[in-house]
């Protein structure tokens, strides 16, 4: 399958997760769009294309999906802080990929980044670690200090 078809399919994948999201309280229009490709090299990038809808684009969760959500997008600026004052980046890493237990991800408000990114890699492990490790690093820059 070609990369552009995976794409689209992470595309359609996330429109799907909002539209659940939308049907249970209809107060909040989303507006679907198409999903970018991004640089695996950009953390910042991926963010502002994958994570601010919901997360917000200051991390504090209040992304314009964010109301249409059951479950309230995490304020991930919030994250050292909640940790003791150490940035979480093994959590946040198993978060992405999937492996960490949040009904959340993965399941019907959003899809498991970890799996998408690798079918936009054509299953190349290393872009997977560099989409993780970037975005990673973005979000801590945004911690509260
Ligand atoms: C469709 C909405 C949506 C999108 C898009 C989204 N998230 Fe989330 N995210 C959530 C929700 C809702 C939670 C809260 C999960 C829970 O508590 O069950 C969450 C939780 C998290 C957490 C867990 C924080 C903790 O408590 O440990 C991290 C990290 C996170 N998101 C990162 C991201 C990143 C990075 C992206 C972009 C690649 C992203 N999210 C995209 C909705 C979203």
């Amino acid at each position: 399958m070609s990369t552009r078809k995976l794409i689209w399919i992470v595309g359609a994948l996330i429109v799907f997760a909002l539209t659940l999201g939308a049907q249970e309280q209809p107060k909040t229009t989303i507006k679907h769009v198409p999903i970018k490709a991004t640089s695996a090299a950009s953390g910042q990038e991926m963010y502002k294309t994958y994570c601010a809808v919901c997360h917000g684009t200051d991390g504090k969760g209040g992304g314009p999906a964010a109301e249409a959500l059951k479950t309230p997008p995490t304020d991930l600026t919030m994250l050292s802080k909640n940790n003791g004052g150490h940035y979480p980046s093994m959590k946040v890493a198993a978060t992405l990929r999937g492996e960490a237990n949040l009904p959340a991800h993965g399941s019907k408000d959003m899809p498991v980044w970890g799996k998408l990114f690798w079918s936009m890699s054509g299953g190349h492990e290393a872009e997977v670690q560099q989409r993780v490790t970037n975005l990673n690093s973005y979000i801590e820059s945004l911690q509260a200090k």
